[in-house]
């Protein structure tokens, strides 16, 4: 597979590793944006790892150049219905992920089945908390924001989230849920979902040893992606 990484960051080089490693050639590699639609084109598929404000851009070039994109970029979804038609429209193919782990997406299943679980019992107060390294440009995380969208959707005692970045601040009003962000050197990723009563505390967390889930799940929703269209997610990738 011929591979173009878009954003050659700390992820674009785990995945480039992997990628090799494994027999795949990468034809493309910018950090910087300025690439040609030529270059696009000598691409199976385009892997796109940059910055919140410049995956829409690169989402559109991809479409645009008729190569299957996989986004791992988070901090865009206000824009997701938009791209979304953009590449329907236009005949191309977008796979996205807030997280592409397969520990998190487990992660996700056992939040979902443990809200249901807990939202019968008003003592347990939930909250989420997420730590990443300290270079990370969005908080809270897309993974935290994912996380806090699938507590919710079981969870009729709260109807929204809040972030506290560094954990500071506190909800206002019992239908809000709590999403602390906090930033440690070297941490790849952390989550944690904590249902706490008076009594004690049920805690489910996900901590990624290192990138290389998160490279190997894009290099596998790259190998779907070739010769696709349409627009899918890790869903469609994985029976969880
Ligand atoms: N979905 C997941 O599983 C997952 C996992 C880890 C990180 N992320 C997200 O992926 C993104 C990148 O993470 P990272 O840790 O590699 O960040 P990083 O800062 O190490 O790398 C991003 C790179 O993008 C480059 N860049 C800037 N403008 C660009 C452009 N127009 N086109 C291409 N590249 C451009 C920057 O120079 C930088 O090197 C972040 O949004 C992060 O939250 C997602």
């Amino acid at each position: 597979m011929k591979i173009a990484l878009l954003g050659y960051g700390k992820m674009g080089k785990a995945i480039e590793q992997i990628a090799l490693s494994v027999g795949h050639t990468v034809v493309l590699k910018s950090d910087d944006g300025t690439y040609t639609q030529d270059d696009l084109k000598k691409a199976d598929v385009a892997i796109e790892f940059s910055t919140p404000a410049t995956a829409v851009i690169n989402i559109k070039n991809c479409v645009d150049a008729q190569v299957p994109v996989v986004v791992g970029t988070t901090a865009w979804y206000d824009q997701f219905e938009e791209v979304s038609d953009y590449v329907q429209s236009n005949n191309g193919g977008l796979f996205t992920a807030t997280n592409f782990s397969i520990g998190v997406n487990l992660f996700w299943k056992i939040t979902s089945e443990a809200s249901k679980l807990l939202n019968a019992y008003d003592e347990y107060e939930p909250s989420i908390d997420e730590i990443h390294h300290t270079q990370k440009l969005d908080a809270p995380s897309g993974t935290a924001i994912t996380t806090a969208e699938t507590l919710l959707n079981q969870f009729s005692r709260k109807n929204k989230w809040v972030h506290h970045e560094n954990g500071i601040g506190s909800i206002s009003n019992e239908l809000e849920l709590s999403v602390r962000s906090f930033r440690e050197e070297n941490v790849p990723g952390t989550h944690k979902v904590k249902f706490d009563s008076e009594i004690d505390t049920i805690e489910i967390t996900h901590t990624a040893h290192s990138r290389k889930g998160f490279a190997s799940g894009a290099l596998k929703a790259a190998e779907f992606m070739v010769q696709k269209t349409g627009v899918y997610n890790m869903t469609n990738l994985l029976n969880v």
